[in-house]
């Protein structure tokens, strides 16, 4: 038995926090599409680390459920890494609230039964959540914690109108959960968080920037203060800091990693939004 980490949806970002946060540590890989768990096991295992690779579907509980009893097989579940999601251009609107929204809050309520003492999570949201617009309080108190099976059957969630807004609707239900899910967490000991990227480049992004909405992320990458896109390596590095020994006291947070694109969308030189 050694102490686990797993990750849900392997793709560029959850495999470069992975290999970040897991020496010493047995990895198990989840995705819906079995090869791209038995690719990235393979590149793990060519770097050094022990891995077992599954399929398994973030919105459905019974596989989330036996994906925690492998991992449980193999050792104490020290991190989760949520890294499964789907963008607007990839899925329609059920999907994307299905796969991001329900699954990432389900996720949260199933491994906040079983995190091992001292254990950390961290849930891939995005820069899109704070491009909402605006929700009441008690909209975000739902949000962030209605039973995840309810989210599905609110009102506002079932009357987004566009991929987009679905989108933007889940991720700021991902940045909301932690907070809610953070005390649930604390019982055993065990802390989660959240990461809003901008663009990073991965396959998904790729899909962004050269989709149908190509012209709106393609503009938003030249606006960027930062000047270029980020890498999956720099979303690792921060993972690690709010991960490790020296997050101890980091729970509940959301953490904005963008290049500046947010803070360019509200206060840029054409800025379209209020403060
Ligand atoms: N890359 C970016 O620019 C960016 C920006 C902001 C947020 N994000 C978020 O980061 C997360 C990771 O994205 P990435 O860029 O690494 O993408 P990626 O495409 O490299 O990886 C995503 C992985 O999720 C898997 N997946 C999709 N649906 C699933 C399901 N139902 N069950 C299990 N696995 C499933 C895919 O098969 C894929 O392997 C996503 O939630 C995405 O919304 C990405």
């Amino acid at each position: 038995m050694s102490d686990v980490t797993v990750v849900i949806g392997p793709g560029g970002i959850g495999q470069a926090i992975a290999r970040r946060i897991s020496s010493g540590r047995h990895i198990l890989l989840a995705d819906y599409r079995q090869e791209a768990a038995d690719a990235a096991a393979k590149v793990l295992e060519n770097a050094g680390f022990e891995t077992t690779a599954l399929r398994a579907d973030v919105s459905d509980r019974a596989s989330i459920q036996a994906v925690i009893r492998k991992a449980q097989s193999l050792g104490p579940i020290k991190a989760l890494v949520q890294a499964a999601g789907v963008s607007p251009s990839q899925a329609p609107i059920e999907a994307i609230l299905k796969v991001d929204l329900y699954g990432t809050s389900m996720l949260l309520e199933e491994f906040g039964k079983v995190m091992a003492q001292g254990g950390s999570g961290v849930v891939i949201s995005s820069q899109s959540g704070y491009r909402m617009p605006a929700l009441t309080a008690e909209q975000d108190a739902l949000l962030a914690t209605a039973p995840a099976d309810a989210l599905l059957a609110l009102d506002f969630v079932k009357n987004v109108e566009s991929t987009m807004h679905a989108y933007q609707m889940s991720k700021r239900c991902n940045s909301l959960r932690v907070r809610g899910e953070a005390v649930n967490w604390a019982k055993r000991g065990a802390r989660i968080n959240s990461i809003s990227p901008g663009i990073i480049v991965t396959p998904l992004a790729n899909d962004e920037l050269h989709g149908e909405r190509a012209e709106f992320y393609q503009a938003m990458l030249k606006k960027m203060p930062a000047g270029r896109a980020g890498t999956p390596d720099e979303v690792a590095a921060l993972a690690a800091l709010i991960m490790g020994p020296e997050g101890g006291f980091i729970t509940g947070s959301d953490f904005l990693i963008d290049g500046g694109a947010t803070a360019n969308f509200y206060y840029g030189p054409d800025a379209t939004k209020p403060a």
